[in-house]
């Protein structure tokens, strides 16, 4: 039974300076950190994304954090774990601005622009189940002369929505309390509902979209939404229905 059945956020290990919070949770996960630490940086001098991408990571102004999880669920339903961050982080900055959305696998999105992203690692482990580096960047209150400038046209700042600066220790504090809730509500009701809350903010719902897949190849096609187990469907322009597991989303024509 767990400490208050408090899953994710406890304890904080807290960095001025480190080169990844995922690199520094996975080490210390390998070493026995306890599950539900979280290891929270000021800055990233090798902030990770997806697909083999940097994360951007200026200090003062944006939230680097990485949570160890061991979450008691199946380890066919890990992968939704991601897209149920992605919904925590939609109820927690619902409580500063409206209409947040989530572009698959799990980019956040405010007026169209990316404001958080989301890095998940599995440890496989012997005889017990694998455990979870969950990585989350966001851009809280970056100014515009803080993003690298090919970015600029794509990245948005929760700031720049909400009109004003937030305080990023209490933003932090909602969004590990909502991962908890929703890993408490995995654990014991599973996934479907969470799914369903995570549909209600496709931002690619009914539209066109560019998948460009691992192996190089591009497809163009309608969103057909997420099925029950958490993957993205397309339908080309000849019908050919195309499951999407990895990769990267454009939502429209481009590619
Ligand atoms: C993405 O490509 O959208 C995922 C970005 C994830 C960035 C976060 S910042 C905290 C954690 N540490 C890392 O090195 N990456 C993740």
């Amino acid at each position: 039974m767990k400490k208050n059945n408090r899953i994710a956020g406890h304890p904080v290990r807290y960095f001025q300076e480190t080169d990844s919070t995922n690199a520094r949770a996975r080490e210390e996960a390998r070493k026995g950190a306890e599950s539900g630490t979280v290891f929270v940086a000021e800055t990233q001098s090798k902030g990770r994304g997806r697909l083999g991408r940097s994360w951007h990571s200026p200090a003062g102004s944006g939230l680097y954090f990485s949570l160890i999880l061991s979450p008691g669920i199946s380890t066919t339903d890990l992968p939704k774990i991601s897209l149920a961050t992605g919904v925590a982080l939609c109820r927690a900055i619902r409580g500063y601005v409206e209409n947040p959305a989530l572009k698959w696998p799990n980019d956040l999105l405010l007026e169209g622009r990316k404001v958080a992203g989301i890095l998940t690692e599995t440890i496989p482990r012997q005889d017990t189940a694998s455990l979870v580096i969950m990585g989350i960047g966001i851009n809280v209150n970056q100014c515009e002369h803080n993003v690298p400038a090919e970015l600029a046209d794509r990245l948005g700042t929760i700031q720049a929505a909400y009109g004003s600066p937030l305080a990023r220790g209490k933003l932090l504090e909602s969004i590990l309390n909502q991962i908890d809730a929703l890993l408490n509500q995995a654990e014991r009701y599973g996934f479907t509902d969470i799914l369903k809350e995570w549909r209600n903010h496709d931002a690619s719902r009914g539209k066109y979209l560019t998948w460009l897949t691992t192996e190089g190849e591009t497809v163009h096609g309608l969103s057909q939404g997420i099925d029950e187990e958490g993957l993205l469907w397309i339908r080309d322009n000849r019908g050919k229905m195309h499951e999407v597991i990895s990769g990267d989303i454009t939502i429209g024509k481009a590619g």
